[in-house]
């Protein structure tokens, strides 16, 4: 399949490329500085430039089978950055995939997304940002998983985790390593498709969580 990534460069976006490689998929990422992704150009990536703050549509009209957003203002910026690149350069991404048939979204979003009021004061509109563009993406009409992780670790995978529907955890964790795997199961399982998916290190296989969200106390 033909995927188009939004946040290749990135620490999840980096552990997310090798694994969608060696299962075959086509692989386009969109980045804002072509030298500095030229790492993944050799290993096969297609690399597309373009900025999530700015027009990206020509990018996704090549057509993809799906298009997965691991992008991030980060913590360093301020909150204009999370308007203009956690907000708004989601919504055009579900706009354009709208635009151009692309029938299937992953988004990582983050875990109190949900309810933003249980966040602390400096990270609210961060996770207004993030629950305003999940809104927008569940009532589109793509094929859309929204993968909400608790704070995010460099630890290793270990391929177990935490999913439910809501998890009330709020500080609870969860490496970069099982997010990348969770998004290639989740493309690999339609089960996972019209889910919200709110993610920790556990103790369950990470095909097997997944696919029990929407269970019974899930
Ligand atoms: N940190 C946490 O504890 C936490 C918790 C829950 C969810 N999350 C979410 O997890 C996701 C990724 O985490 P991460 O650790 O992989 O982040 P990261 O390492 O900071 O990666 C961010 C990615 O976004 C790209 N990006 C930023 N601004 C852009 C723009 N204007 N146009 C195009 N690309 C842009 C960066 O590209 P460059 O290489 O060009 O900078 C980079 O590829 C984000 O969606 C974040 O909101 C984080």
């Amino acid at each position: 399949m033909r995927f188009l990534l939004l946040g290749a460069t990135g620490q999840i976006g980096r552990l997310l490329v090798p694994k969608l490689l060696q299962d075959g998929h086509e692989l386009t990422a969109l980045v804002r500085d072509a030298s500095a992704a030229s790492d993944l150009a050799e290993i096969g990536v297609q690399l597309a430039e373009g900025d999530l703050e700015n027009t990206f549509d020509e990018a996704v009209a090549k057509g993809y089978d799906a298009v997965i957003f691991t992008a991030g203002s980060g913590a360093s910026t301020g909150k204009d950055k999370t308007l203009t690149v956690d907000l708004w350069g989601a919504v055009q991404a579900v706009r354009y995939c709208e635009r151009h048939s692309t029938p299937r979204f992953v988004m990582i979003s983050a875990l109190k997304a949900q309810d933003p009021n249980q966040g602390k004061e400096a990270i609210k509109p961060y996770l207004v940002a993030k629950h305003a563009a999940d809104e927008i993406l569940k009532a589109s009409k793509l094929d859309y998983t929204i993968l909400r992780p608790g704070r995010l670790s460099d630890e290793p995978e270990t391929g177990t985790i935490r999913a439910a529907s809501r998890l009330d955890d709020f500080n609870g964790v969860i490496s970069r390593a099982n997010v990348a795997e969770s998004i290639r199961q989740c493309l690999n399982h339609e089960s996972t498709i019209g889910k919200t998916i709110d993610l920790l290190d556990g103790d369950t296989p990470i095909p097997q969580a997944l696919s029990r969200v929407g269970e019974a106390n899930t």
